[in-house]
């Protein structure tokens, strides 16, 4: 089992690159950090994920911009980062948790799935409104935001 170790993280710019893995738009991610509480990943020294985790009500937190270093992912990293940002938001307080991501995120949507997340709606036309530039993955245009979410 990889062990990461977790700790927050004061300067958006040392983990920019990292961060915008999981969004185009630096602008977005810096309103986000701004908000919320910024993570970093580390193993061996190495900075290899980041998360933020954003109030948006008492006990009911959301998680964005997680992401794993391109030449870490698909090594089961990404799994113990996400349960550790789970710990994390229980350790805000939180008793649910949210992430959203796009329609054609196809990886993501199993990614998160396979975590315990479950489907519970869909902004529709979130990245046509909030984008400047169309976004396309395997295929499919990126149009809709699916919201999905775990009780702690
Ligand atoms: N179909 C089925 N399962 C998939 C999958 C797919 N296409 N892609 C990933 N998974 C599953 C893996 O099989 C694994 O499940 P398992 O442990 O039950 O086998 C699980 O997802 C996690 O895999 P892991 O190797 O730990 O993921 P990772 O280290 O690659 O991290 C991301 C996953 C999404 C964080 C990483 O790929 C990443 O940083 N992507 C770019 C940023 C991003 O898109 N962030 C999310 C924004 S919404």
């Amino acid at each position: 089992m990889i062990d990461l170790d977790i700790k927050p993280e004061t300067d958006a710019d040392a983990v920019m690159d990292l961060l915008m893995l999981a969004d185009p738009s630096e602008a977005l991610v810096r309103d986000y950090v701004a908000e919320g509480k910024l993570y970093k990943a580390i193993w061996d020294d190495i900075i290899v994920g980041v998360f933020v985790l954003l109030p948006l009500e008492d006990t009911l937190w959301e998680l964005k911009n997680i992401a794993v270093s391109e030449e870490w992912q698909g090594k089961g990293v990404g799994k113990v980062l996400l349960n550790a940002a789970v710990e994390a938001a229980r350790v805000l307080g939180a008793t649910t948790l949210e992430v959203g991501t796009g329609n054609s995120s196809v990886d993501q949507l199993a990614y998160y799935q396979k975590a315990g997340f479950r489907m519970v709606r869909i902004a529709r036309n979130f990245f046509t409104l909030n984008y400047d530039e169309p976004i396309i993955e395997n295929g499919i245009p990126c149009v809709d935001m699916v919201i999905l979410s775990r009780n702690l």
